[in-house]
C-alpha cells in the first residue's frame, strides 16, 4: 500500500487482452467497437440455478465493495488497482451447486467480428477459458469484478464482468465472461492449452521462475522500479492454507 495506487492511464493503456492485439499499448484503440451492453452471462453445469442472467441482475446478487489489490502478470510486472465487486462466493452460495461441483469454469465472449485478435491470432483456441477449484472460487479474495477506479471496468480491463484472484498470476483473471459453468472434473486452461510454461494453479511464488525469466521481482507499473515478489502476491495469510507450499506444479 504504500506505493499507493496506479494511476488509471497506466493501467488502461498498458493490457494483456489477446482478443484485441498481443501488443498492450494497443489494446485501448481496438475496443471501440466492442460492445459490452446488453450483456448477459449463461450460467450451467452442475448448480440448481442454472441460466441465462443479465448483467444487472448479476450486479444486484453481491454486495458491491471497493478493495485495493495488487495484481502481478505472470511477465513480472504489477500494479495497484481498485477493483468493485463482490466475492464470488455470494453468487455461488445462492446458485446452489450440486455435491459433484468440484471446479467452476468460465469463458469469454466469442466476438471475432468485434475482436480482432480472434480473427488474426489463428494459433489459439478461442474463445479464452480459464477454471479455479471450487475451494479457490469460495475464498473472500476471489472477486466477480465490474468496476475499477469507483465506474464500470473500461473495455481494455475487461468489460462488463471479470474475474480478479490478486495472489495468482494475472492470466487466470479471465476478462468479459460470457459463461459459468460448475463442473466435476478439472477443465482446461487457455494458457496451459497454448504452452506448458503455464499450469492450472499459477500461484505466485518469487522462488519459482518461469522457463523464459525469473519471478523474483516484478516491475510496478507506476514507477518502472523493480520490487521483490512475495509469496502469493503479498496473500499468504487469505490463501496460503490452500496449497502444499513447497510443491511446484501449484506455482506455474
Ligand atoms: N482475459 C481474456 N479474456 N483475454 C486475455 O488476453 N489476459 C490475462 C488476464 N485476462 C487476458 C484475460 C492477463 S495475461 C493479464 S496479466 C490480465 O488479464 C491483464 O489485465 P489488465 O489488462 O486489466 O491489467
Amino acid at each position: 500500500t504504500e506505493r499507493g495506487v496506479t494511476d488509471e492511464k497506466i493501467t488502461t493503456g498498458y493490457n494483456n487482452f489477446y482478443e484485441f492485439t498481443t501488443t498492450k499499448q494497443r489494446v485501448k484503440d481496438l475496443v471501440e467497437g466492442f460492445e459490452v451492453s446488453p450483456w448477459k452471462v449463461e450460467i450451467k453445469g452442475e448448480v440448481e440455478k442454472s441460466g441465462s442472467y443479465d448483467l444487472d441482475d448479476l450486479i444486484r446478487m453481491g454486495q458491491l465493495e471497493e478493495r485495493l489489490y495488487h495484481l502481478r502478470c505472470v511477465e513480472a510486472w504489477s500494479a495497484n488497482v481498485p477493483c468493485t465487486g463482490y466475492p464470488l462466493s455470494q453468487l455461488i452460495e445462492q446458485l446452489n451447486p450440486s455435491s459433484d461441483a468440484r471446479f467452476v469454469r468460465f469463458v469469454t465472449v466469442l466476438r471475432p467480428d468485434q475482436m480482432p485478435g480472434q480473427r488474426d491470432l489463428t494459433a489459439y483456441s478461442w474463445p479464452y477459458y480459464e477454471a479455479l477449484s471450487m475451494e479457490e472460487a469460495m475464498n473472500e479474495l476471489t472477486l466477480l469484478t465490474f468496476g475499477v477506479y469507483g465506474h464500470p471496468l473500461s473495455k481494455q480491463c475487461g468489460a462488463p464482468v471479470r474475474m480478479v484472484m490478486p495472489w495468482k498470476y494475472g492470466f487466470k483473471s479471465i476478462k468479459s465472461i460470457v459463461l459459468i459453468e460448475f463442473t466435476k472434473h478439472r477443465p482446461r486452461t487457455f494458457w496451459s492449452d497454448a504452452s506448458n510454461e503455464y499450469g492450472f494453479w499459477a500461484n505466485a511464488n518469487p522462488r519459482f521462475d518461469h522457463s523464459r525469466w525469473s519471478q523474483a521481482t516484478e516491475v510496478f507499473l507506476n514507477t518502472t522500479q523493480r520490487i521483490p515478489t512475495q509469496l502469493y502476491n503479498g496473500y499468504q495469510d487469505f490463501v496460503g492454507h490452500l496449497y502444499p507450499e513447497n510443491d511446484r506444479q501449484y506455482f506455474y
